[in-house]
């Protein structure tokens, strides 16, 4: 070989077999962005490797999707657009189950681009790159939902007569299984552990506290991992009255200490 030609093949070579073994120190950036936030949010039930196999995925039904297509090929077959969809508007959204919870309220669009760049990493996928055009870039604010003050409670509470009330708490039990509170919430022995669990929330919570926490609960908690599920006022009402109904005996924590939730990725405490 010639001595010149030498010299630039090796450093060459170099380069591209170095960059193929260090390319994770190079993750593109938007990926990245998908990572962290698929953790701390999507993890409790998709799994740590987005196999549907989280420490809440026991308790749904349907099952968090394998989102590795490791034993169906499913995931392959999704475009992006309809990732992004099923993230944006949740599974009842899109008529999948409410088990998975709807998060366009809570992140940025480019925040949802990034977890379906990221998804997209998890099984083999030879379609269309998820792009952020320079061009048309994505909205990288979050939506600002201003905090519900207790007087919306108070005005709504005053139209409620008895016989409406018990309506409503009914109305409620059945709102709580459509927007998939349950999936993070047991009451009694039904329900996931990724939240604190609500069968005694009639003894432990006061009423405008749960309105105005289910209506907005990233004004109370910026990195909350309860999405806002875009209940309106007279669902969140409904709601709140069904779970002031609640006072079950206290329960033995078998799984997550909710409250313990912001050292990172939850896990189940020792038995
Ligand atoms: C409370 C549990 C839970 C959380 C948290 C959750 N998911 Fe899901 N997810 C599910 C369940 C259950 C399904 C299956 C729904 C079905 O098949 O009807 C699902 C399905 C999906 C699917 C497949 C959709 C399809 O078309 O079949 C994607 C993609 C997905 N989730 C992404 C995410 C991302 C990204 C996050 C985090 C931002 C997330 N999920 C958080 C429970 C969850
Ligand atoms: C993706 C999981 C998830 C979903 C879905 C969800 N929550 Fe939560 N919820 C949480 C977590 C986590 C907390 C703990 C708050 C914190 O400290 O971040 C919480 C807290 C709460 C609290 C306050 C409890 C307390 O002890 O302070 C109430 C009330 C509540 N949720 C009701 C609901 C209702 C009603 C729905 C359905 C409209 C719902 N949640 C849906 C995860 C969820």
């Amino acid at each position: 070989m010639n001595k010149k030609l030498q010299f630039v093949l090796i450093p060459a070579l170099i380069l591209v077999i170095g960059g193929a073994a260090f390319s994770f120190l190079f993750e593109d950036k938007h990926v990245a962005q998908g990572r962290k936030l698929f953790n701390r949010y999507c993890v409790p039930c998709h799994g740590p490797g987005g196999q549907g196999d989280g420490y809440n995925a026991k308790n749904l039904d349907p099952h968090a999707r394998d989102l590795t297509d490791s034993k169906e090929q499913y995931m392959s077959k999704l475009s992006n657009k309809e990732i992004y969809e099923v993230i944006e508007k949740g599974g009842r959204g899109v008529d999948l189950s409410s088990m998975m919870p709807t998060w366009g309220l809570i992140f940025s669009e480019e925040e949802m681009w990034s977890l379906v760049a990221y998804v997209r990493t998890l099984h083999t996928y030879k379609g269309e790159k998820v792009t952020f055009d320079k061009e048309k870039p994505y909205q990288t604010t979050r939506v600002r939902v201003p905090p519900v003050q207790e007087a919306e409670f108070r005005s709504l509470m005053e139209k409620v007569t008895d016989e409406k009330k018990q309506e409503l708490i009914d109305q409620g039990k059945e709102l709580f299984e459509d927007f998939g509170c349950i999936a993070c919430h047991k009451v009694g022995n039904k329900g996931g552990t990724l939240g604190p669990y609500l069968t005694r929330a009639g003894f432990m919570l006061q009423p405008q506290f749960i309105y105005r926490w289910i209506r907005n609960p990233l004004s109370f908690k910026n990195h909350t991992r309860m999405p806002n599920l875009g209940l309106s006022e007279d669902e969140a009402l409904a709601v709140t009255l069904y779970l002031s109904t609640l006072h079950g005996p206290p329960v033995q924590l078998d799984g997550v200490t909710p409250f313990e939730e912001d050292q990172g990725v939850p896990k189940p405490a020792k038995q």
